[in-house]
């Protein structure tokens, strides 16, 4: 780096830090949502438990709230829900590359190992695997044996490739390290799998597996794990007009380094949601975080200086119908405060819900319904209300049909729209009622239906006065069994204003 390129870097760090006091105070800034200090974050990057303590990296540009030049951000938690921010892990050189884009964390030995996606449209080819090393957890070196995979495999069986070639996920199986990464042929999307002894020369095994013709045209971010006696692939596939993360699940044939898929499930309904990747924890469970937030998304925090959030960690399951679910993972019970409310009651219809205790931009609400009254025709969750009702976002659930809709065309600022969900139908022994827990975070909407059957995120902006919930049953009644909520603690209070950040990280870096 030359004197000059040092000043601008310092510079723009100072000019960073000015922006962190400003996305502090941002009204909409989550309250326990992983976000950038200031600027820009999209996907979540090396996701790992290492020597106890919980990483998540992140796609960031800290310069300015927008796409740009990508580094990786980085926090840490030692329960999942408590993140304090590191400095920034991973910058561009700025003589190599225009960022450092997607990838995934592995602990080899002593030393933590990230692989990432040198990406620079100037260069050819223009995506490149990369390494850095940390041996403390917070400075990474990045290796002199860079690109570790300088270029696409000749012999990839496919004519067209595209140069889109990213998005390393590597995972230790059958005693080597292997790694899935996301390209694009003949208009389809592939996962490509590689295989080393020393995370430094990788050898194609092959394609894992390629899209359907209907499965989008290059798959980014794949991720491939074991889950209960089966293998999933999920993908985040370009160009798949509806669809936004799937699970892709079926069998592996490891030794032909192959991957059938058997059945397909969206990972989130709502349409805040891409680019997910999950590790596995210590007690072996299968954690999954994803960014909060679509490529056409409109960002109305951009104005306070930040865009872009993770969801809450997620732990992954299979249930006996073969179907992943998804469920909000047991730490998220820390970030309880007080409870605001507890008890069942009979909710007649077209009265108020009687739960005017809920109040708040920060809350878990958890309830169950019960529909034994068929002229009851629909119930109605009413979120983030204001005191006029002008603002506010609906979940609207029609028992007969099996039909959840989620309407926030007057939540406020942002996009706005409606998302449809057609739950499945009670197993016999199960009562066929509708069991919702919800997240709620100032711009935010986490929804998990029926223990996990299904989740939908959602990004929403409303009015500073609209904290107010409601319950509505339309037609009939409808036993609410139990409704609880409890407001959630501020993680990022008092004083986790600033970046920790930038300067370090670029500086060491470059
Ligand atoms: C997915 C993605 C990745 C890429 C990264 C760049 O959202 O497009 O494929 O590595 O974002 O920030």
């Amino acid at each position: 780096m030359t004197n000059r390129q040092k000043n601008e870097t310092e510079k723009a760090t100072a000019a960073a830090m000015k922006e962190a006091s400003r996305a502090a105070a941002s009204p909409y800034r989550p309250r326990y949502h992983i976000m950038p200090a200031s600027g820009w974050l999209n996907d979540p990057n090396g996701l790992i438990q290492y020597r106890g303590r919980f990483h998540v990296f992140y796609q960031h540009h800290p310069f300015a709230p927008a796409f740009g030049s990508m580094h990786w951000g980085h926090v840490v938690s030692s329960d999942l829900v408590h993140w304090e921010r590191l400095p920034v892990a991973l910058a561009p050189d700025p003589a190599e590359e225009e960022g450092c884009f997607s990838g995934s964390a592995v602990a080899r030995g002593g030393t933590l190992a990230l692989l990432y996606t040198s990406h620079s449209d100037r260069r050819d080819p223009k995506e490149q695997q990369c390494l850095a090393l940390s041996r403390d957890g917070v400075r990474f070196l990045k290796s002199t044996a860079n690109p570790v995979i300088p270029r696409l495999p000749a012999n990839a069986g496919e004519n067209g490739l595209t140069g889109d070639f990213r998005d390393p996920k590597v995972f230790w199986d059958r005693g080597c390290w292997n790694l899935v990464a996301g390209a694009s042929a003949d208009g389809k999307g592939l996962a490509l799998l590689y295989r080393s002894r020393s995370l430094t020369r990788w050898r194609f095994q092959g394609v894992l597996c390629q899209s359907d013709g209907t499965q989008g045209s290059m798959w980014e971010c794949p991720d491939f794990f074991p889950l209960g006696g089966r293998h999933v692939l999920m993908i985040s596939p370009m160009n798949m007009p509806g669809h936004k993360n799937l699970f892709l699940i079926g069998e592996y044939d490891a030794a032909r380094g192959r991957f059938s898929p058997q059945a397909q499930q969206e990972a989130d309904f709502g349409h805040d949601f891409y680019a997910a990747q999950t590790f596995e924890t210590a007690d072996g469970r299968r954690v999954l975080i994803g960014w909060m937030d679509a490529w056409d998304d409109v960002f109305p925090t951009r104005a306070d200086g930040w865009a872009g959030a993770l969801t809450l960690p997620r732990e992954l399951s299979l249930d006996s119908t073969g179907r992943v679910r998804t469920r909000p993972v047991r730490e998220a019970e820390l970030l309880r405060k007080n409870r605001l409310i507890d008890f069942g009651f009979r909710l007649i219809h077209h009265s108020a819900g009687n739960i005017s205790e809920i109040t708040g931009d920060s809350l878990e609400i958890a309830l169950s319904a019960l529909f034994d009254d068929p002229s009851c025709r629909e119930f109605v969750v009413v979120l983030r209300a204001s005191p006029d009702g002008g603002c506010r976002t609906e979940l609207r659930y029609l028992p007969q049909e099996r039909r959840l809709t989620l309407d926030t065309t007057r939540a406020g600022a942002g996009r706005t729209g409606t998302v449809s969900v057609q739950l499945a139908a009670p197993e016999p022994e199960k009562t066929p009622g509708l069991r919702l827990r919800i997240y709620v975070d100032r711009c935010s909407l986490e929804i998990f239906v029926n223990d996990g059957e299904t989740v939908l995120s959602e990004r929403i902006y409303p009015a500073r006065d609209a904290l107010a919930y409601d319950l509505r049953a339309v037609g009939g009644d409808c036993e609410m069994q139990s409704v609880a909520a409890w407001e959630l603690e501020d993680i990022w209070e008092p004083g986790e204003s600033v970046p920790g950040t930038a300067k370090e990280g670029l500086v060491q870096n470059a």
